[in-house]
């Protein structure tokens, strides 16, 4: 049997190799296995967590789906649509935040890391952000969901919510408890600046990531002046770990060329880190710039992305009401 796959990417600008690599990459492996069901969406409830600009957010939603289609996720074979679109995603979110526990969203590792040193000024959304993130993932019985590593411990969360429900409500199975799809390897991709800090969008330096709009000349510089150190490549695995940085230029190599770090050390030991730097911003413009070149063709067409979403909405509203009129039964409403 397919599985069902959801997944979802913040409409925040700057989409970046990490999220290509750990994320949407496997989007597109996935729609392409038969029999899976997949839903593909742009949440833009979880954007606003933190302060937006309208109009900012608005291009924002149609770049992410840009990005979705120019990656090769195709509308014919998967939902594409904006969170927004569907109402049950905030009801089911209030309903789940009645069923996770303060503790529970308390261990958050990623709410202390986003709200920083002043948590009393981070909004209520930002702190509730991993029940939504339920919400949206349960309301379509996902088997599977394909994240980078960072979301893992979310996740977990979400598995837990569904858990105390059905034990709640005496509902077994009613909600799908999901299995996070992780890749072994490359499921977190490092800044190209300092290796201990994941590629991000929110990163002040352009040149710690690869947009996935970025130009070959772009490209080409920021992998010429990506952090190295003062060793020679390595000649196996040992010790990578002491090396972030270089780690990371050979795992961003090996998943794009879709090999192991293992054959990528092998093809390039011996030889200098320009070669190698020179063969890896030909692979990363290889991959990355048919990309950037259908994004920015794409942008002209509002109205096109904007049918996609709109269609993809109705598909998924369908789903999603269905489920939320359910789980009101179940609650006595
Ligand atoms: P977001 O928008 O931060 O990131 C989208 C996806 O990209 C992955 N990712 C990375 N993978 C590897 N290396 C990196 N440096 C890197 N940076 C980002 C993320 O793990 C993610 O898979 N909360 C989610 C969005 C979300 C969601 C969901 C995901 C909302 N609802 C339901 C799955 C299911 C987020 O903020 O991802």
């Amino acid at each position: 049997m397919g599985k069902k796959i959801f997944s979802g990417v913040q409409p925040t600008g700057n989409l970046h190799l990490g999220n290509y690599i750990g994320a949407i990459k496997n989007f597109v492996d996935l729609q392409n296995e038969k029999e899976n069901e997949c839903i593909y969406c742009v949440v833009d409830l979880h954007a606003i967590t933190v302060k937006q600009d309208p109009k900012i957010l608005k291009s924002n939603i149609r770049e992410t789906t840009a990005t979705f289609l120019a990656s090769g996720i195709d509308p014919n074979k998967s939902i594409i649509f904006n969170q927004s679109l569907v109402p049950a995603h905030s009801e089911g979110s209030w309903i789940l935040g009645c069923i996770a526990r303060m503790g529970w969203l308390n261990r958050m590792t990623q709410f202390k890391e986003k709200a920083g040193k002043d948590k009393e000024k981070a909004s209520v959304g930002l702190y509730i952000y991993p029940v939504l993130m339920t919400a949206d993932i349960l309301l379509y019985d996902a088997s599977h969901v394909p994240v980078g590593e960072d979301q893992k411990q979310h996740l977990e969360l979400s598995r837990d919510i569904a858990q105390k429900f059905n034990l709640d409500f005496n509902a077994p199975n009613f909600l799908r408890v999901p299995e996070p799809l992780i890749q072994k390897n490359f499921s977190r991709i490092m800044s190209l600046k300092d290796g201990t800090k994941k590629m991000s969008k929110s990163e002040a330096s352009d040149l710690s990531r690869i947009n996935l709009t970025d130009s070959k000349d772009q490209i080409v510089n920021k992998i010429r002046k990506a952090k190295t150190d003062t060793y020679p490549l390595p000649v196996d695995e040992k010790n990578l770990d002491q090396r972030p940085e270089v780690e990371n230029l050979l795992g961003i190599y090996s998943s794009l060329n879709k090999q192991s770090l293992k054959d990528t050390i092998n093809d390039f030991s011996g030889k200098n880190f320009s070669d190698f730097k020179e063969k890896l911003a030909d692979l990363v413009v290889e991959k990355i710039l048919p990309i950037s070149n259908e994004i920015n063709k794409l942008k002209k067409n509002n109205d096109y992305i904007d049918s996609i979403l709109e269609k993809g909405g109705e598909k998924a509203n369908k789903i999603a009401s269905r489920k939320i009129l359910e789980i009101k039964k179940i609650l006595g409403f």
